[in-house]
């Protein structure tokens, strides 16, 4: 009986195991649509939006400890508007001191750049 139940456990844990490395695989292999992957490539761009400069983001090659980590986007942030608003400004959120420049406000981005921006933070 107990090797029956010990038979059965190892069973489920192993089903288990294999449906996460089917999810991971999956977010792995998630891909972005054009939209989110322009904005990505404007996040990463030294030129650009260079957010990894100061943040953490996946994937993303040495990151620089200023900024937050930009993770779980979407549920810290339900109203994309919210988020928009400070790429574009962040002054109006964190005050006149904050480091991270007002990249809609000083013309770093363009409003559609920043759109872009905000769609793949919305994947993180
Ligand atoms: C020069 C450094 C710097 C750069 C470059 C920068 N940020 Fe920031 N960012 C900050 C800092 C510092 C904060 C935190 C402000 C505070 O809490 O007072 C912040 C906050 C944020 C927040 C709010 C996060 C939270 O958890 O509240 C978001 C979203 C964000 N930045 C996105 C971006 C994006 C997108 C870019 C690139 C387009 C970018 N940042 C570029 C420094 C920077």
């Amino acid at each position: 009986m107990t090797s029956l139940i010990r038979a059965i456990t190892h069973t489920s844990t192993a089903v288990l195991f294999v449906a996460g490395l089917a999810v991971a695989g999956q977010a792995a292999a998630a891909e972005l649509t054009k939209n989110q992957q322009e904005g990505k490539d404007i996040a990463f761009s030294k030129s650009e939006g260079n957010c990894l400069a100061c943040h953490s983001i996946a994937n993303g090659a040495l990151p620089g400890n200023i900024g937050p980590a930009l993770i779980a986007m979407k549920i810290r942030f339900p109203n994309k508007e919210d988020l928009f608003k400070i790429v574009w400004d962040p002054r109006e959120k964190f005050g006149r001191g904050v480091i991270m420049p007002p990249f809609g406000d000083h013309k770093i981005l363009t409003k559609e750049q920043i759109e872009k921006v905000v769609d793949y933070l919305y994947t993180l």
